[in-house]
């Protein structure tokens, strides 16, 4: 865990509660595919698990089961990356890894809404929320929701790429614009 002891302290329950489980668990027992990259490390996946809790939280119509899908896919969604570029595909590898996962770990449960935002999040919105509205019509509304806060969450640490590694223009969400400063800084202080 990379993230200040001030920080986690400071997370609302909803939130710490899911962080604090989610990280141990990658750090015990997920394998990442580019172990030596510098740009898509556990601690990315870290924080952007942070920033999909924050903004999970704060829009009313998440329940707890949605935070869990955003915590899901969080920490699988990199793990079988085969190089630092767009990679595309990258994201479909890992929803496969996930699904076979959960048929041999009995501590996590398999969250179909979780394996369709890992698959499309490598590719441009309107690919990923057509290809989600496909594969899950009775739950379409609410993947395609966590699709997007997914997204930002993922933009959101954009900034360990350089101080204007992310354009904030693109962020699909208010909840996102409010945390530019604080993943900003989380990134300087971490990485
Ligand atoms: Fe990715
Ligand atoms: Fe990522």
């Amino acid at each position: 865990m990379t993230t200040p002891r001030y920080i986690i302290d400071n997370l609302p329950a909803q939130v710490k509660i899911p962080y604090l489980h989610w990280t141990e668990y990658m750090e015990s027992n997920l394998s990442f595919n580019l172990a030596n990259s510098e740009i898509h490390t556990k601690g990315h996946s870290e924080r952007v698990l942070l920033y999909a809790l924050l903004i999970g939280e704060r829009m009313a119509e998440n329940t707890k089961t949605d935070l869990c899908v955003l915590a899901h896919t969080a920490i699988f969604h990199d793990t079988r990356r085969l190089d630092d570029g767009l990679d595309t595909g990258h994201g479909a590898r890992a929803a496969s890894y996930y699904m076979k996962y959960c048929e041999i770990n009995t501590d996590i449960a398999f969250l179909k809404p979780a394996s369709l935002v890992m698959k499309y999040h490598d590719r441009d919105d309107e690919t990923g929320i057509k290809a989600i509205a496909q594969s899950i019509p009775n739950e379409a509304e609410r993947t395609i929701r966590l699709y997007r806060i997914f997204k930002d969450a993922d933009a959101l640490d954009r900034f360990r790429l350089g101080a204007n590694g992310l354009d904030t223009r693109f962020l699909r969400h208010q909840e996102a614009v409010q945390l530019v400063d604080f993943a900003r800084d989380l990134v300087r202080q971490t990485v």
